[in-house]
């Protein structure tokens, strides 16, 4: 077992955590098999993690166990009522085999922000550190050491209690699960074509928007569908006053002739980690930083008129990948391209694989 210390912010003591090993792990063989072309969230390694809660007995019964089903009562809540949030980060392999993860607090206090809005408990951060830690601890030969490869890992919370009132649940689940994985994209980093969702929205006013919860995505895979039968990558989603939120699974960043970067911000958006990095890389060239609405007549007109020089879509799943092409139902819109986009995606990446300084301190090692 990894041993952590008491943690200094919150005076919690580690989690004690019964490992089981998986006896039927895949091979040696078996494994590089999987990581030699790894794709994405299609494997899965040897284990899982997971803690319980509850309402008497707080978070409990901390786990390492072999991948594999999970039993769930029929009735159990999650089933019924969606109550439920999840986390992705990725684990990266050094040059000097050490195994580091980016701004895990961040994510871990997004995870906070999530469980408040769906009713959920807030895990502290100290032990989902010491989850994505616990999992690394058994499977740390699943991390990858290919070019622009890494161990996603898929932190989620569920409610599992038996039971069809609506009400919170009083039991619930954190898991761990971690999945190798190469390029987001097929094909790599290349522009990809965004369909305008017009008829459906992601999120409202004071909804789910800016959780990480299930039903956000769950509400954006028929929009998602149109988008493929239109012959685009991803769907772009408006606000009710019809300024562009963010796409499925990523922000949206736009590049303005003198610099400046502007980004949509709104309590609808998931606040991305990646996006706030890159920004804060942005800041450090000397870019001027804005995060307010963007409409879509700004956006359409910002690359009409040449003011717009670059749009480009970011999380932690496709890192970054410029903007090609704005289709809607009566137009499309070729985007400009730039090269600032991927200047920030090598710099950021270089960071995250150990090969440029870590200047604001994001890297947090997960192998010792
Ligand atoms: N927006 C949505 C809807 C997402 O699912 C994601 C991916 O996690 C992001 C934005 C980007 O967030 P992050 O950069 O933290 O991965
Ligand atoms: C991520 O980038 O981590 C995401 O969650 C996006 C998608 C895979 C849901």
């Amino acid at each position: 077992m990894t041993t952590i210390d008491t943690d200094p912010d919150t005076g919690l003591d580690p989690l004690d955590f019964s490992v089981t090993r998986n006896l039927a792990a895949k091979s040696n063989a078996d494994r590089d098999a999987i990581l030699a072309s790894p794709g994405f969230g299609q494997s899965f390694t040897d284990h899982m993690v997971d803690i319980c809660w509850s309402v008497r007995g707080g978070w409990h019964r901390p786990r390492v166990s072999p991948y594999g089903p999970i039993s769930l009562d029929p009735a159990a809540a999650v089933l019924h009522y969606g109550q439920e949030i999840f986390e992705g980060i990725k684990a990266y392999r050094h040059a000097d085999g050490s195994v580091h993860t980016f701004r895990p607090d961040q994510n871990g206090r997004r995870l906070q922000r999530s469980a408040r809005r769906l009713a959920l408990p807030e895990l502290p951060v100290p032990y989902f550190l010491q989850a994505l830690r616990e999992l690394i601890a058994v499977d740390g030969a699943w991390v990858p050491s290919g070019e622009d490869q890494s161990l996603y890992l898929r932190p989620f919370m569920f409610a599992k209690e038996a039971f069809l009132g609506v009400r919170p649940a009083h039991k619930v689940a954190f898991y761990v699960i971690a999945s190798p994985a190469g390029a987001y994209f097929k094909g790599g980093v290349k522009p990809v074509s965004i369909w305008l969702s017009e008829d459906y929205s992601r999120a409202g006013k004071g909804g789910t928007g800016a959780a990480k919860t299930g039903g956000n995505y769950a509400a954006s895979l028929l929009p998602q569908s149109e988008a493929y039968e239109n012959e685009c990558d991803q769907v772009v989603f408006l606000d009710q006053d019809r300024n562009v939120e963010e796409l499925g699974g990523m922000n949206v960043v736009f590049v303005y002739k003198d610099g400046t970067i502007v980004t949509p911000q709104s309590d609808s958006i998931l606040e991305g980690i990646t996006r706030d990095s890159l920004l804060q890389l942005a800041r450090d060239r000397g870019h001027h930083v804005e995060g307010r609405n963007v409409s879509l007549t700004e956006w359409r007109e910002g690359v009409a008129s040449g003011d717009i020089v670059e749009v480009f879509a970011c999380g932690t799943a496709a890192v970054v990948t410029p903007i090609g092409t704005l289709k809607g139902r009566d137009f499309i819109d070729e985007q400009p391209t730039g090269t600032l986009a991927l200047e920030l995606r090598e710099e950021l990446t270089n960071i995250q694989y150990g090969r440029a300084e870590d200047k604001h301190d994001w890297l947090y090692r997960l192998d010792a």
